[in-house]
């Protein structure tokens, strides 16, 4: 497949903090590939298009089924970096036969998704991305577990810098969380628990420094998917919050994440792994590379032939391998401890 054949990628909030960093990446990746930026300030858009090159804006009214496209509008497919209540852009995608990617759901969210899929199961692939930072930690964490046999925990730690907050839309999504369903998914004993018990819901990790965090589950689909690849029966997935004034002159509000396993061996023994990931940049822009990753692989422009119809989690579509090499080559340091 070769990106200038392709009709363009439609990326409906493709200008926001995220957005802007998954375009980027995806223009590193593939410079032939045309993007059309959809948002609601079409001057924001189009000021971040001329910058990408072969890239326009789109003005997207999300209460109109046609999002307020042109009839003719044609896309190899429809990228949602935002929360769409209506769904309206997923049934944009399956109406066209596109790949639709959703970004923005919690693991409580997916319901209506998954049910208007089940009506269409032959329309479209359609990729839930709503895994922290755009499904990278999940690939990585699947990549980790292949040295063991049988994986019995998974318990994953991550910080982040008390600045490096979203964009409004983002915003939004922590303010219905916290207002919404505050329970975090853990699997505990080999069941599925939305943990209300403090000691249920926090632990304390080790972070990539050894200092020591105390992190509180979040809701998010990496818990159901690694339990559902790994069959593990402890799977958590733990944040914590660093004060930017502990930050040493000269650091920006990077990021770590650590990944604890346990399992056995191929020799029967038990191991303890541990792997960290630390990036210096804001947590958008590993989210936006997960994004520009999963939207080349759904085109076929990497990894093989263009991902048919269905309902897929990130490790559905893309190589673990890959995917980890990738984050190295961009910068992130990886490292088994
Ligand atoms: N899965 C992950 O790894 C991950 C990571 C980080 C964030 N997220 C999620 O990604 C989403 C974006 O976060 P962000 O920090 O990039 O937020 P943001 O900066 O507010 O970006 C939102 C984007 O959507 C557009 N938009 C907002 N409302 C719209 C509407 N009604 N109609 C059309 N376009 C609209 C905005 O453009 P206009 O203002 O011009 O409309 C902007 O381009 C959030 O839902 C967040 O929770 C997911």
């Amino acid at each position: 497949m070769n990106a200038s054949n392709l009709k363009p990628v439609l990326v409906i909030g493709g200008s926001g903090v995220v957005g802007r960093r998954a375009v980027k990446a995806l223009r590193e990746l593939h410079p032939e590939l045309v993007l059309h930026l959809g948002g609601r300030d079409v001057n924001k858009a189009a000021a971040l298009a001329r910058e990408l090159g072969r890239a326009e804006a789109v003005r997207i009214d999300l209460e109109r089924e046609d999002l307020g496209l042109p009839p003719d509008a044609a896309f190899s497919a429809v990228v949602v970096l935002l929360k769409d209540d209506s769904l309206r852009t997923m049934k944009y995608a399956q109406g066209k036969g596109v790949p639709y990617v959703s970004f923005s759901d919690f693991v409580f969210d997916i319901g209506p998704e998954v049910a208007l899929h089940i009506q269409h199961p032959t329309a479209s692939p359609v990729l839930f991305l709503g895994h922290f930072l755009g499904g990278t930690v999940a690939l990585a964490t699947l990549q980790f577990a292949r040295e063991l046999k049988k994986v019995h925990a998974i318990q994953i730690g991550a910080v982040f810098d008390e600045d490096d907050v979203g964009g409004p839309a983002a915003n939004g999504d922590m303010e219905r969380l916290t207002k919404g369903v505050p329970s975090p998914l853990i699997r505990k004993d080999g069941k599925f628990l939305w943990a209300t018990a403090e000691e249920d819901v926090t632990r304390t990790f080790q972070g990539a420094d050894g200092t020591h965090w105390q992190g509180r589950a979040y809701p998010l689909l990496d818990v159901a998917t690694l339990a559902a690849v790994t069959d593990a029966s402890t799977v958590r997935l733990d944040f914590a919050l660093r004060a930017a004034s502990s930050r040493k002159p000269g650091e920006g509000p990077g990021h770590e994440v650590v990944i604890e396993l346990t399992g056995e061996l191929p020799d029967g023994t038990t191991a303890h792994v541990r792997h960290t990931l630390v990036d210096g940049d804001v947590h958008s822009g590993l989210s936006g590379k997960g994004v520009a990753l999963a939207v080349e692989r759904l085109l076929g422009l990497v990894g093989g032939a263009p991902v048919g119809p269905g309902l897929y989690s990130p490790e559905g579509v893309l190589d673990s391998a890959h995917v980890v090499e990738r984050l190295k080559a961009w910068g992130t340091r990886i490292q088994r401890a």
